[in-house]
């Protein structure tokens, strides 16, 4: 039996996730879209902590002030009954045809305009609900011809657009940092930003990066076939891992929104591992919200949909019990010795070498044995097994 969810484990879900009335490309909708209202109650009852949502997830576009404020003040009903509070704000910039270039780099200065204000408008918003993180994912920020986009100004137009909200944050002192989404494709043929190590160095070249990080998704790094686990260290170790998209992928295929943990699993273990455990000799650590952004499958009825939001939940936990068994395991520490993992953290030089010490020292070059050292047997693979044999729940 998985145990119930507390609020010490943070979880939370998208709106558009259980919400999400199951259209897609080759079919009508299979359900109708969910009351907002209703989904953070049924979250709540599940055991979930937060929710996300698109400003209109749950204020239909083109709503009036007065509609919007009357929509709002409902929801804000709803969170006050549940106890249920919003982390992250994001802003649809993907739906409305408007949007079909993009948001703030389509080639109309219009459309960039309109989209600016549409983010703003939404980050007042996402501050008045008490909300930690803004993410901008730019599904449609991209192109199907590489004749189609001035790449060099997209970039531009994209940093002008963060840096400019990122600069409204600060002058309203608003409690918010923004978390870029990387995916590679889908909505449009090539997105920019495709992964965690582009987003990266965009931040990077920022005037306002100091508040600007990532919120990658596990199957959308896994789409690019790149490791996720990899992925969200690296922006870890750059401080930037500021949010987190959870869901499941089977290989190189369109963006399959699975249940965490009904794609790669044994990558999920890892990512759980990493998340819960941290890196083997320390370092930042990930404490954010454990967020889901999935879709129940088309085949599902209401049922389904709740047994899959559940499935994230007791999934994850399930993993999270194995990675701290896995953790504490004397023979896995052992292991790790001798595979030199925890090796790893100490610096190459000694403290107080220089580069001169070290072309000094003949026992590092001229001296060394270098088939002696090449002989070393890492033992990777029985590291690799004692994890499988935790994830399966054999040890
Ligand atoms: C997707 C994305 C979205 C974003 C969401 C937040 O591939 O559809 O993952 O679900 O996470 O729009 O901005
Ligand atoms: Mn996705
Ligand atoms: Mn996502």
């Amino acid at each position: 039996m998985v145990r119930k969810p507390t609020p010490d484990d943070k979880f939370s879900f998208g709106l558009w996730t259980v919400g999400w009335n199951a259209q897609d490309q080759f079919g009508s909708a299979s359900r109708p879209w969910l009351d907002p209202v209703e989904s953070v109650h049924k979250l709540a009852e599940l055991g979930a902590s937060h929710v996300t949502f698109h400003d209109d997830d749950v204020v239909p576009f083109g709503s009036s002030d007065a509609e919007r404020d009357k929509i709002l003040d409902r929801f804000r009903g709803a969170l006050a009954e549940t106890g249920i509070t919003v982390e992250m704000v994001t802003t649809n910039t993907f739906s409305h045809p408007i949007f079909k270039d993009g948001g703030f780099t389509s080639n109309d200065r219009r459309v960039r305009r309109y989209g600016l204000r549409k983010v703003i408008r939404n980050v007042d918003l996402a501050a008045s609900l008490g909300a930690d993180t803004f993410v901008m994912w730019g599904g449609r920020e991209g192109a199907e011809y590489d004749s189609a986009k001035d790449l060099n100004a997209a970039h531009d137009r994209y940093a002008e657009g963060i840096d400019t909200v990122a600069a409204y944050i600060k002058d309203k002192g608003y409690g918010l940092r923004i978390a870029i989404e990387p995916k590679p494709n889908e909505p449009r043929g090539d997105i920019l930003l495709p992964t965690v190590g582009h987003a990266l160095a965009l931040i990077a070249k920022l005037e306002h990066g100091d508040i600007v990080g990532l919120n990658p998704e596990t199957g959308h790094e896994q789409m690019a076939g790149l490791n996720y686990t990899s992925g969200i260290a690296q922006a870890l170790w750059a401080e930037k891992l500021f949010h987190i998209d959870l869901n499941g992928q089977r290989s190189i295929k369109y963006d399959q929104d699975l249940v965490f943990g009904h794609g790669d699993l044994f990558s999920a273990f890892a990512t759980v591992d990493l998340i819960e455990n941290g890196f083997p000799s320390g370092g930042p650590r990930y404490d954010g919200p454990r967020h889901f952004d999935y879709k129940p499958s088309r085949t599902e009825d209401f049922q389904g949909v709740w047994d899959s939001a559940a499935a994230n939940m007791s999934t994850y936990l399930l993993l999270k019990e194995r990675a701290l068994a896995f953790r504490a395991d004397p023979e896995v520490q052992a292991a790790l010795e001798e595979s030199g993992v925890l090796e790893l953290s100490q610096p190459t030089l000694a403290e107080g070498e220089t580069l001169a010490d070290l072309l000094a020292d003949r026992s590092a070059y001229e001296d060394l044995d270098v088939d002696a050292v090449a002989a070393r047997g890492f033992g990777f693979v029985r590291l690799n097994q004692l994890a499988l044999e935790h994830a399966l729940g054999a040890r």
